[in-house]
């Protein structure tokens, strides 16, 4: 693409969040032309995090082959669909439309240049200071005249009107502003520091001005040091994202390897009839998940597993926070390390992720003695245990990010959370109803899946706010149940949005 210097300078500066991009000189007729600038390089370092456990993006040449054999364009599939949990930090900005008429020149002249593409986050010269994608709920899509339906039921209703679905109970535990329709589109911000995401909101929003509101926003961030990749309960996250045919070429052993169109619109292994210009777009789940720290510490401290003579309290009290999860602090699958943490195991993304749940010892439908079938792991994914090969279907690219403060000495003391902290959930997936929605609904919440008897998922699953019946926590005892009275994870609430491809942007919704 040929690109004049000036429109160089222009993005580059903004980019870089400095006032001057917003000279009226930014807005001529010969920067609207180019659809793209590229990123002039500020970086010595990326802004997305490198956990060694979780398996490394590939490498822009090797994406970019994998791309072409498939035919899939890396340049026009907004960067973050594809890159999974390493954001280093990143703000959610939920807005509405409040003129359409004069937003849609300003989301091709201001918004588009900044958006990051998925080769664009692949090398650190080519990351910006501060990356941002866009997505659009359907009353965005409406607000902005957009009558093509995307043929998902559950993004046209949205998720206010799908909360019963999810297991939530009500919407009195949800933020006031996911309560209806009201969120037109969110922005996402990444960086390696909030200086660069304020610089970037602030240049935006002066370009903006009064044609977007502020409807809400949420800070996330990854944990200081070496909690870097874990959610707030302590156990490393992002290890088991699928293998997306047309992106990675080398997955790790028992990574899921799924078509193009699981994740994306309109690509192959999607089936729904689309819109053509929805092509290469993704739904995105938002669901800002609340994280009961200290009240789950106290459960696993009382409900310990007593193996005299094998475990320590401390122990057994790991052994149940990990059995419930299906993977230990560190990463390591209780299915390879059933009784303690293996750090080495877990630190290894060509160990940390090859498992079925399939052992000669041990009958795949009845024995629980290495990982529950309640764990979280399982019930979101339950590899063998539904047949081989995997299923294709029901998967997602997780890439969401804490929130909120680490647990206070007085939060813990008390045992008691005082100040909100959790999960800001997203996924990705060209399918609702078979993914986010299939995986808490069918699976999470269902307390006879994947075996008669087996409880909820006692991380995630909810049942309106009703107790939670859990067996197999227990190796040593699979009939024994556990009864959850608390709900660890509290559903805040979120929205069912869409993000579009860049020409997408650039050839519908714009004009
Ligand atoms: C606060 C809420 C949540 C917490 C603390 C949490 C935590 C975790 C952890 C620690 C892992 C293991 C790391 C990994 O395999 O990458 C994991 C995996 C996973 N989670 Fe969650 N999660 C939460 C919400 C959800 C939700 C809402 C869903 C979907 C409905 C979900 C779906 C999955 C899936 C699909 C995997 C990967 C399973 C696999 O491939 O083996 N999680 N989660
Ligand atoms: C949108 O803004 C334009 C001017 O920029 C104005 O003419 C129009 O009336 C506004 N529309 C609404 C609904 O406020
Ligand atoms: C993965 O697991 C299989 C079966 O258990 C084993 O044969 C193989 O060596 C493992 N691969 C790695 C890289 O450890
Ligand atoms: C269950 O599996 C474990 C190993 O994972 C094995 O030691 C045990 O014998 C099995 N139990 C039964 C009843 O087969
Ligand atoms: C917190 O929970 C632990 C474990 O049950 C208990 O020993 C301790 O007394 C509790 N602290 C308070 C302040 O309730």
């Amino acid at each position: 693409m040929k690109l004049s210097n000036r429109s160089v300078i222009c993005t580059a500066a903004l980019f870089a969040g400095l006032a001057s991009a917003l000279t009226p000189r930014h807005n001529s007729a010969s920067s609207l032309k180019h659809r793209r600038a590229p990123v002039q390089s500020r970086r010595v370092q990326s802004l997305l995090i490198n956990v060694d456990a979780q398996p490394d993006l590939p490498t822009v040449e090797a994406a970019t082959a994998a791309a072409s054999a498939a035919s899939l364009n890396l340049d026009d599939i907004q960067g973050d669909v594809l890159i999974g949990m390493k954001k280093n930090q990143e703000l959610f900005y939920f807005f509405s439309i409040a003129n359409a008429t004069d937003f849609k020149p300003k989301l091709a002249s201001d918004i588009l240049p900044l958006i990051t593409t998925t080769t664009q986050l692949l090398s650190v010269n080519t990351q910006p200071t501060t990356a941002l994608n866009v997505a659009f709920s359907q009353t965005g899509l409406t607000a902005l005249g957009v009558t093509d339906a995307l043929g998902d039921s559950a993004y046209a209703g949205g998720q206010f009107s799908d909360l019963k679905n999810l297991g939530d109970p009500g919407s009195t535990n949800w933020v006031p502003q996911f309560t209806g329709t009201g969120i037109h589109g969110v922005f996402l911000f990444a960086s390696d520091t909030e200086d660069n995401i304020d610089a970037a909101v602030a240049s935006l929003e002066a370009a903006l001005g009064d044609c977007i509101t502020k409807v809400y926003t949420l800070q996330g961030a990854a944990r200081p040091g070496t909690e870097a990749g874990h959610e707030h309960f302590g156990y490393l996250d992002g290890i088991s994202n699928p293998a997306v045919d047309g992106f990675v070429t080398s997955p790790m052993p028992g990574q899921a390897v799924v078509a193009a169109g699981t994740v994306l619109l309109g690509e192959s292994g999607d089936t729904v009839t689309r819109p053509t210009w929805a092509k290469d777009g993704s739904f995105l789940v938002f669901r800002q998940l609340a994280q009961l720290v200290p009240e789950f510490d106290k459960f696993l401290t009382d409900n310990a597993v007593v193996e005299p003579g094998v475990l320590t309290p401390q122990q057994g009290s790991d052994l149940l926070g990990a059995r419930m999860i299906g993977r230990w602090k560190s990463g390591a699958p209780v299915d390879l390390a059933p009784l303690f943490d293996d750090p080495a195991l877990g630190a290894d993304p060509t160990r940390n992720n090859n498992f079925t749940f399939v052992h000669p010892d041990a009958a795949l439908a009845t024995n629980q003695t290495r990982c529950p079938f309640s764990a979280h792991i399982r019930k979101t994914r339950p590899r063998a245990d539904l047949g081989t090969p995997e299923d294709a279907v029901h998967h997602i690219m997780r890439a969401g990010i804490p929130y909120g403060p680490e647990v206070s000495d007085d939060e813990a003391a008390a045992n008691t959370t005082s100040t909100e902290r959790g999960l800001a959930f997203v996924s990705y997936q060209a399918n609702i109803g078979n993914g986010f929605r299939f995986l808490q609904k069918t699976w999470a919440d269902n307390a006879n899946f994947v075996h008669a008897g087996t409880g909820v998922d006692p991380i995630i699953g909810a049942l309106a706010g009703a107790q939670r019946v859990v067996s197999g926590l227990d190796p040593t005892d699979s009939t024994k149940t556990l009864t959850l009275t608390t709900d660890f994870v509290v559903s805040r609430g979120g929205e069912y949005f869409f993000t579009p491809s860049l020409s997408a942007i650039s050839g519908t919704l714009a004009v």
